[in-house]
């Protein structure tokens, strides 16, 4: 059996490593930058965040992507949240272009397009060139789109890519 002193003494050890990991894991977050001028641009996690959203917000990993590019009936969903918010009205049902450009080849706007972060920071806080920002926080409206929504959609964007050149974005 184990004696007391050493059992108090591996509890302390583990406090001290939760103590310590901690602050890590509170501080451990995806940094955004605005597509406009390069500052900050703080989205937070919020409450009522999926599981997908928050692993975005914290890694900068969108878990929607790999799986859209595997399964083209899992990307529609990101297709009916494109056509949800009218971004059709724009960029065309299948986001190939329309008043606004293609989004869906290789000719990005902005070089960081070519990872999911750089496209959510475009699609969250907009451009200084004709689109403005459409995520919730950003927008201060509770009717606009929260970060999942976005998510979905860039997840469908990648499924729907016909650009050729390397995807950086299922590295
Ligand atoms: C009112 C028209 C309009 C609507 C609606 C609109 N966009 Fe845009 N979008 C634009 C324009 C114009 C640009 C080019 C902006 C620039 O170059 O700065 C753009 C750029 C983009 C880009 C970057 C394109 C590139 O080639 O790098 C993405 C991604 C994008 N939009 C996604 C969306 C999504 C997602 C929605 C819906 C939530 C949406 N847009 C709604 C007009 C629009």
């Amino acid at each position: 059996m184990f004696s007391n002193k050493a059992v108090k003494a591996t509890l302390f050890g583990s406090l001290l490593v939760l103590a310590g990991l901690m602050p890590l894991q509170a501080s451990a977050a995806c940094e955004f930058v605005s597509t406009k001028d390069g500052s900050p641009l703080p989205i937070k996690i919020a409450e009522d965040d999926t599981p997908e959203a928050k692993e975005f917000l914290t890694t900068c990993v969108n878990p929607y992507t790999k799986l859209y590019v595997a399964d083209p009936e899992q990307a529609k969903k990101g297709k009916r949240k494109f056509g949800y918010y009218s971004c059709t009205q724009c960029h065309g049902g299948n986001a190939g272009g329309q008043t606004g450009p293609s989004i869906i080849d290789d000719r990005w706007q902005y070089a960081k397009h070519d990872t999911d972060k750089g496209l959510f920071e475009t699609i969250a806080g907009g451009t200084n060139m004709g689109m403005m920002g459409w995520h919730k926080q950003v927008t201060n409206n509770p009717e606009m789109v929260p970060t999942d929504d976005i998510l979905k959609i860039i997840g469908w964007l990648r499924a729907s890519y016909q650009g050729s050149g390397d995807k950086p974005w299922l590295k």
